[in-house]
């Protein structure tokens, strides 16, 4: 498979003087076209930052994002994220917020789209709704729902499911993979849940505390669905807690 993004030994300080703070410290990884790859890693590491030089919307001290043999150096309409905080506008209904990233076509056309993905995520019957009538949950499904409908190439997802009960998190990560199943999406996932990487990805990067690096890497070669019990993921789960020193 051919290299969507190549990361070329990303180097990020914040401040000056005394108080700079090296946050990256030199990372770089290729991501095939297709691949999902997971990154856990201590709090404040950086993972955040990395994210956000790789989709463009940070700029690295030194170093290269490169997407499709371009150098990427803002953020690309190829790239969609979903971030940590949210981006649900809370005075659009349903149906509004999937239509908003939606262009050309006339208006019907956009709501059949906006209905569809709604419907995709498992929130039919609430296009109408605003933000403030859902459940968290429903509001995780319509943040994913408003990232797929423009169909990007590449999704980074900054701890998407992280506010979500154990319960919703595990409906969530189902419905990531049928979806993925369907339309297929290069995906870049930041998860503080070693489970969620090893359900999820086919690839997992542990990366070290502040100023951060890979430190180690894992290829998860299951097929999906993944059964969590079983011994190799088991296996491979104690690995990856042992790099984070757990
Ligand atoms: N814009 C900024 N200006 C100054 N410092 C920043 C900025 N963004 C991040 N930092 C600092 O960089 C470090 C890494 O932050 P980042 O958000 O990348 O971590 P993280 O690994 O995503 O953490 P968490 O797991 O808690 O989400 C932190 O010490 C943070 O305070
Ligand atoms: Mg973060």
């Amino acid at each position: 498979m051919d290299a969507k993004i190549v990361v070329n030994d990303i180097r990020k300080h914040f401040g000056s003087g005394a108080a700079a703070l090296p946050v990256v410290g030199g990372v770089s990884l290729s991501i095939a076209d297709g691949e999902f790859v997971a990154i856990v890693g201590p709090s404040g590491c950086g993972k955040s930052t990395l994210m956000k030089i790789i989709s463009g919307f940070e700029q690295p001290d030194s170093g290269a994002v490169i997407i499709d043999g371009q150098p990427a150096l803002r953020p690309s309409p190829k790239g969609i994220v979903i971030s940590q905080h949210g981006s649900v506008f809370p005075w659009l209904t349903v149906q509004q917020n999937l239509m908003f990233g939606l262009n050309g076509n006339g208006h019907g056309d956009k709501a059949a789209l906006a209905d569809h993905y709604a419907a995709m995520v498992g929130l039919k019957g609430f296009e109408n709704a605003y933000p403030r009538e859902l459940s968290g949950g429903m509001l995780k499904r319509v943040e994913l729902a408003r990232a797929l409908v423009v169909k990007p190439e590449i999704l980074y997802m900054d701890e998407p499911f992280s506010a979500l009960d154990a319960l919703m998190n595990l409906r969530m990560r189902t419905e990531l993979l049928r979806i993925l199943a369907e339309e297929r999406h290069t995906v870049l996932l930041i998860t503080h849940d070693v489970e969620e990487a090893l359900y999820l990805a086919d690839r997992i990067l542990v990366l070290s505390a502040r100023p951060t690096t890979i430190q180690a890497t894992f290829e998860v070669r299951h097929a999906h669905p993944r059964k969590l019990s079983s011994p190799a993921l088991q296996q491979l789960k104690e690995a990856i807690l042992a790099e984070l020193g757990l």
